[in-house]
């Protein structure tokens, strides 16, 4: 079957989909972006990543055509024509074409594309089972991480040396040596008291909607949560450690900068937060 993809109002071949070269999305990176992780067919987390989207663009002045509803339709639609039973969904929008000029005409129209594909789900699991490991960078982004935007050089510039250094994900590091957030995750440790700890929310982090929910499990669960900054030397010696997304959800961390984790084994208490947002990402939030 061949992937459909959506872009500016019509599903088309996803090998053919194609943007303008004049797209300040393609010039400037001028644009923000989502992504779903769809599970049973089903985007989860859906109302909070529609949220931050609307956050995300209210920020960059970028006006929203669609309504939500509709925007929704869209996205589902992708979903079904792409027969994505377990997956992800990738919508961006950027501020839209226009001859290249730094500022811009607030006439434009946005352009809008949604893509999805399916992954197997086992390949996660199998990760989990082991976990990864993380090498730390310098925080060379913009004051803005809170904005989901398409500007992401800093990030995949991190996440490539991390992998070349045979690591999974890369943790940056801010100017006082706190651990920010991961490449495309957020860093969290668990003390030896059991302790949850992940970087308070402020424009150094992307708010990320596991990590939000991530939040609430463990509440639900009485566990004990402080929202607050960690050093590299915190983490290593830390009881666990682990990165959130949507697409990875809780995923165990087993060696920072080749210092092993506790025993080097994904740890019970991210194993069985990782379980509990599985168990919780079957029921539609919105
Ligand atoms: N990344 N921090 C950054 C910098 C991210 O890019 C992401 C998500 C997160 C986690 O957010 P959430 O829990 O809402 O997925 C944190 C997505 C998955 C990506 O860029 O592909």
């Amino acid at each position: 079957m061949s992937r459909i993809a959506y872009v500016n109002g019509n599903y088309g071949a996803h090998n053919q989909a194609a943007i303008h070269i004049e797209d300040r999305g393609f010039q400037f990176a001028d644009g923000v972006y989502e992504v779903w992780a769809v599970r049973d067919g089903v985007l989860q987390d859906h109302a909070l990543h529609m949220k931050r989207l609307l956050r995300s663009l209210g920020e960059l002045d970028m006006p929203m055509r669609l309504t939500e509803r509709a925007l929704d339709v869209i996205l589902n639609e992708v979903v079904r024509r792409n027969r994505v039973q377990e997956g992800m969904v990738y919508l961006q929008i950027t501020r839209g074409v226009a001859p290249r000029d730094h500022a811009w005409d607030t006439a434009i129209q946005p352009s809008i594309v949604v893509t999805a594909k399916s992954v197997d789900p086992a390949i996660g699991h199998k990760k989990a089972e082991s976990g990864v490991e993380i090498r730390t960078t310098a925080d060379i982004r913009w004051r803005r991480c809170d904005i989901k935007s398409v500007s992401l050089l800093p990030n995949v510039l991190a996440k490539q040396q991390a992998r070349e250094q045979g690591a999974y994900e890369a943790w940056f590091v801010d100017e006082e040596g706190f651990v920010t957030e991961g490449s495309s995750t957020n860093a969290w440790i668990v003390t030896k008291e059991r302790v949850l700890i992940t970087r308070a929310l402020s424009s150094d982090i992307l708010g990320g909607v596991t990590r939000l929910t991530l939040l609430g499990i463990a509440e639900q669960h009485q566990l004990k949560f402080e929202e607050r900054s960690f050093t590299i030397t915190e983490a290593q010696n830390a009881a666990e450690a682990f990165i959130s997304a949507a697409t990875t959800l809780a995923m165990p961390v087993v060696a920072i900068d080749g210092i092993q984790i506790g025993d080097g084994r994904p740890g019970t208490v991210t194993t069985s937060l990782r379980q509990a947002y599985l168990d919780h990402g079957t029921m539609r939030t919105d």
